[in-house]
């Protein structure tokens, strides 16, 4: 099968398409045939040398934390998983690839409205905001501020608070306000004046904070927050804490991909695809993410 390799940690050439071996499922696991994988800002900061503190083993050189594709073969044990089936699920590493093989509690069936892309793309951003909402609970008598509101996690936090019933302050350049309307929330400029902006909007503060940005935006959410302890920070792992702003501590589980997956084929849940590239052009999805700026999600397609 056909990877995307990191061949040594650095810019996006060190991208590099290889040949590896044909993985095969163990007891309880199934291969799946790649249609496509998303493409995560941890997969950039991975490649270029940093690791998550709570990994000790060296990292695998295949990215890539996200995929949909069709099982064609199920190890002992998968009973509940054929070959045919068409999933998306998650793993750590080495979804940048034609073939994964994982567990068969790490896949959800894809619902066939559900496009290739947009399924290879929705597992990360969508379980992240959730996961920030079953933390910090937002309910209809909550003001929810999202910073980053128009990438692939705020674009699914700020629909998400909003099917709990919360107002939502989305966070975006003006070119992006349009699309927080479209999903629901109130748009902010971040450039400039964000605290007055967000303050003009709701006088008395922000219940929730969804901080997708960092930096500037964790400075604003400390000064905004009514209760610190219902604010979150994505980006900030170190200062965050420090200023009183966590980070997520819930894990990825398929029983929360499969309720998200449903209000998709619902029609409450959408997901918009920014750009898509072939395998073989990972470094040039890296280098447009790297750009910091846009809509959506970027998502890697497998022939
Ligand atoms: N994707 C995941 O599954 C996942 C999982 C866990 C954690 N995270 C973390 O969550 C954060 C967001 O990830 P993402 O995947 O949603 O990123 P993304 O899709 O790349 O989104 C980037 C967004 O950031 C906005 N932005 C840029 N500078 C900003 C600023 N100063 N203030 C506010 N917004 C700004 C951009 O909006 P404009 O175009 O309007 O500038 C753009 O829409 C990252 O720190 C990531 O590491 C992501």
């Amino acid at each position: 099968m056909k990877v995307a390799y990191v061949t040594t940690p650095g810019g996006p050439e060190v991208l590099e398409l290889r040949e590896q071996p044909d993985p095969q499922p163990g007891p309880g696991q199934v291969r799946v045939r790649v249609r496509a994988a998303g493409v995560q800002p941890i997969d950039l900061a991975i490649r270029s040398g940093w690791r998550p503190g709570y990994v000790t083993d060296p990292l695998p050189p295949v990215p890539g934390n996200e995929f949909a594709g069709v099982i064609d073969a199920a190890g002992d044990g998968a009973t509940e998983w054929q070959p045919g089936m068409e999933v998306l699920g998650f793993n750590f590493m080495g979804c940048y690839a034609e073939q994964v093989v994982v567990g068969g509690d790490q896949i959800v069936h894809k619902p066939k409205t559900m496009p290739w892309e947009v399924a290879g793309g929705f597992t990360a951003g969508a379980q992240t905001a959730e996961m920030a909402w079953e933390e910090l609970a937002p309910t209809a008598d909550d003001v929810v501020l999202v910073h980053a509101a128009a990438g692939n996690v705020g674009g699914f936090a700020v629909q998400l608070a909003r099917l709990r019933g919360a107002r939502v302050i989305g966070t975006a350049r003006p070119e992006n306000h349009d699309y927080l309307r479209e999903l629901g929330a109130e748009p902010v400029d971040y450039r400039s004046g964000l605290v007055d902006q967000v303050r003009a909007l709701a006088p008395g503060g922000v219940d929730v904070v969804l901080d997708g940005a960092g930096r500037e935006a964790l400075d604003a959410t400390v000064e905004l927050a009514k209760d610190l302890s219902r604010t979150r920070t994505l980006y900030e792992h170190e200062r965050g804490p420090k200023v009183g702003v966590a980070t997520l501590s819930g894990a990825r589980s398929a029983a929360r991909l499969d309720r998200l997956v449903r209000l998709y084929a619902d029609g409450r849940l959408t997901a918009l695809v920014r750009s898509t590239y072939p395998l073989g052009r990972a470094a040039d999805a890296h280098r447009e993410l790297e750009a910091g700026h846009g809509r959506g999600k970027i998502v890697l397609t497998m022939a």
